[in-house]
């Protein structure tokens, strides 16, 4: 019944509260993202619950970043785990590190580029180069994966442009953002819905609050595997 292009986000604050979502969506959903907010809610340990005792899928979102030797321990201590999938910023540096860290494991690193909440100003002040996102989107994307990423997060606008890079072939492409016709954006503003997005060459599409927030979640989460099923990647 599930299908696993679809990653729900757990963006709720500790374990009890993920493990109450995960039971009402059950069947429905077969992957799950956990991110930075549930760290000290006990998200490693919701992870572990529900790879081990409910065979589900698992995308750990922590955006590590640091000299390689940190990243490379913080991957391993991850990798221990078992889970499916992890990101770290998309420094090639940052990369090979967590290539070495997850070595003998069956997770994949995700590449995070340019963090979608930032514009030119923000990059400014970061004394990031001159351009425009989009173009350092992409070049971020293909030394990323040149330094061995196995994919890279991107917003449905990316999606097509970075599928389209030679670096990208076989690939993951994972993309938050997306927002099934007639749902609120909340804080999103470039979004796609689930059809669209596949149909630009991603992998996996992640969704929260159009979910979680749903009176009914798990009818909300088999009406978005039910769009995806009738969209064909281009
Ligand atoms: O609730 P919503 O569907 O917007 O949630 C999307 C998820 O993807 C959240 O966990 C959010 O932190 C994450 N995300 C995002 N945009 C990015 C990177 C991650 O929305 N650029």
């Amino acid at each position: 019944m599930s299908d696993d292009r679809l990653i729900v986000a757990l963006d709720v604050p500790n374990v009890l509260a993920g493990m109450d979502l995960a039971t009402r969506l059950g069947d429905a959903v077969s992957f799950y993202k956990i991110g930075l907010g549930m760290l000290t809610g006990g998200g490693l340990a919701l992870a572990n619950e529900l790879k081990v005792e409910h065979g589900k899928k698992i995308f750990l979102d922590m955006k590590f970043f640091d000299i390689g030797a940190t990243v490379e321990a913080a991957v391993r201590g991850v990798a221990q785990f078992d889970l499916d999938l992890l990101t770290v910023h998309g420094d090639p540096h940052v990369v090979r590190a967590a290539r070495e860290g997850a070595a003998g494991s069956h997770m994949k690193i995700l590449a995070v580029t340019i963090l979608t909440s930032l514009d030119r100003d923000d990059l400014d002040a970061s004394l990031i180069k001159a351009g425009n996102i989009t173009d350092l989107v992409q070049e971020r994307a293909g030394r990323a994966l040149e330094a061995g990423a196995d994919g890279v997060i991107a917003s449905p606008q990316e999606a097509a442009l970075i599928r389209a890079l030679p670096e990208a072939k076989g690939k993951l492409i994972v993309t938050p953002g997306v927002r099934p016709v007639g749902t609120a954006l909340g804080d999103q503003k470039r979004v796609a819905t689930p059809a669209q997005a596949i149909a630009d060459g991603v992998d996996h599409i992640v969704v929260g609050r159009p979910i979680w927030q749903a009176a009914d979640p798990r009818a909300a989460a088999l009406a978005i595997t039910a769009e995806m099923a009738s969209s064909q990647k281009s």
